[in-house]
């Protein structure tokens, strides 16, 4: 899709009405709340789908909103639990505070993953818009260093420092590093990322390349299908696979609720046909389950960070054979 094109459907898709932008939206948000959630993750439970789950919201204003993220989630840990489901959590850490009262942050974010723990639960620190890459890495390393760690964050391909970045946690957590590798959807500055489309896939497949070399656990998020091929004939190359145990020499201890050493992850919507293929072929496959009152907030916000996600969302819409949820 063209640049223009992209931003022709953003400024048509922010002067709908709402209920329009909900319709459409539906198809990428589980719900408004909790039980929404939980009735989307029974339904793709029985297409061997694993979950990690977002409560929808970002940058906030006060530290009392971090509040509301805070209890949310720690209902989500209780109903995932009660409903036996297989899944993980995704956090936004500036949802917890951390741009506003960095060390308030951090506690409610140990807090979050301390309860997780205890139900030996995962949890990721989504990454978000390069102000806050190194204080979300960081957050990472010392709940590592504090016995956390069922932790791990997200690393995207577009960003020039990735590859430092890489090593950087490697040399700090060594194989218990787990990461998600995504392009990035934020449309960073030049002079800081990648911004062509082939650059950006060679610069995410070398990040791919990089984390499995180094014994990580890699989480790759990617529903395009030059990235997912190179993950795969990667993956190969290094013995992995569905039902082997990982053999990289470097590797760390099984995770629970983990691939062996890699699993996919798509969003909840988006490229289900896919998705159901690599999971027939045994890979470990999660989906992405947004939800929360926000959505409306959240998929404008979206659409206006990168332009492109409402061309690829309108060419779903108008062109449904080419991605079904
Ligand atoms: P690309 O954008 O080229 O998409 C390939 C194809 O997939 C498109 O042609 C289209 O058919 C379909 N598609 C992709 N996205 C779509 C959408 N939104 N709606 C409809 N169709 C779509 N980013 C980030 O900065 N921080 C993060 O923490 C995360 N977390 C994250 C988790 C998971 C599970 C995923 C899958 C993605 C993220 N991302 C993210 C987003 C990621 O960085 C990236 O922006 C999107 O995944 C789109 O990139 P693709 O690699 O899918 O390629």
């Amino acid at each position: 899709m063209t640049g223009w094109f992209s931003k022709l459907v953003v400024g048509m898709t922010i002067r709908m009405p709402k209920w329009f932008v909900g319709w459409v939206s539906r198809r990428y948000v589980a719900g408004n709340n909790i039980d929404d959630a939980i009735k989307v993750m029974q339904r793709l439970s029985k297409e061997n789908a694993c979950f990690t789950v977002d409560v929808l919201g970002e940058e906030i204003s006060t530290m009392d909103e971090a509040q509301f993220f805070y209890d949310e989630y720690a209902r989500l840990i209780e109903e995932i639990i009660k409903h036996d489901l297989d899944s993980n959590l995704s956090i936004k850490p500036t949802a917890f505070g951390l741009l506003i009262d960095a060390d308030k942050g951090y506690q409610n974010i140990k807090n979050l993953v301390k309860m997780a723990s205890d139900h030996d639960m995962f949890v990721r620190l989504d990454m978000e818009d390069h102000r806050v890459t190194q204080d979300t890495i960081d957050v990472v390393v010392n709940l590592h260093n504090e016995g956390l760690t069922n932790v791990g964050t997200v690393y995207q391909g577009r960003l020039f420092r990735t590859l430092d970045d890489i090593d950087y946690l490697e040399e700090k957590l060594g194989s218990g590093a787990d990461y998600r590798i995504c392009k990035g959807i934020y449309l960073e500055p030049e002079n800081i990322a990648h911004t062509g489309y082939s650059e950006i896939v060679s610069a995410t497949n070398a990040s791919i390349d990089k984390m499995l070399a180094a014994g990580a656990y890699c989480a790759i998020a990617s529903h395009d299908k030059p990235v997912i091929d190179h993950a795969l004939s990667a993956l190969k190359s290094h013995g992995m696979g569905p039902n082997v145990a990982d053999p990289r020499k470097n590797s760390g201890a099984p995770r629970n609720g983990k691939g062996p050493g890699y699993e996919f992850q798509m969003l909840l919507g988006v490229r289900g046909p896919l998705r159901r293929k690599l999971a027939a072929q045994g890979h470990r496959t999660r989906v992405y389950i947004p939800y929360g009152e926000k959505w409306y907030e959240y998929s404008i916000r979206r659409l206006k960070e990168n332009p492109t996600v409402g061309a690829q969302v309108a060419k779903a819409f108008l062109m449904p054979w080419t991605n079904r949820p």
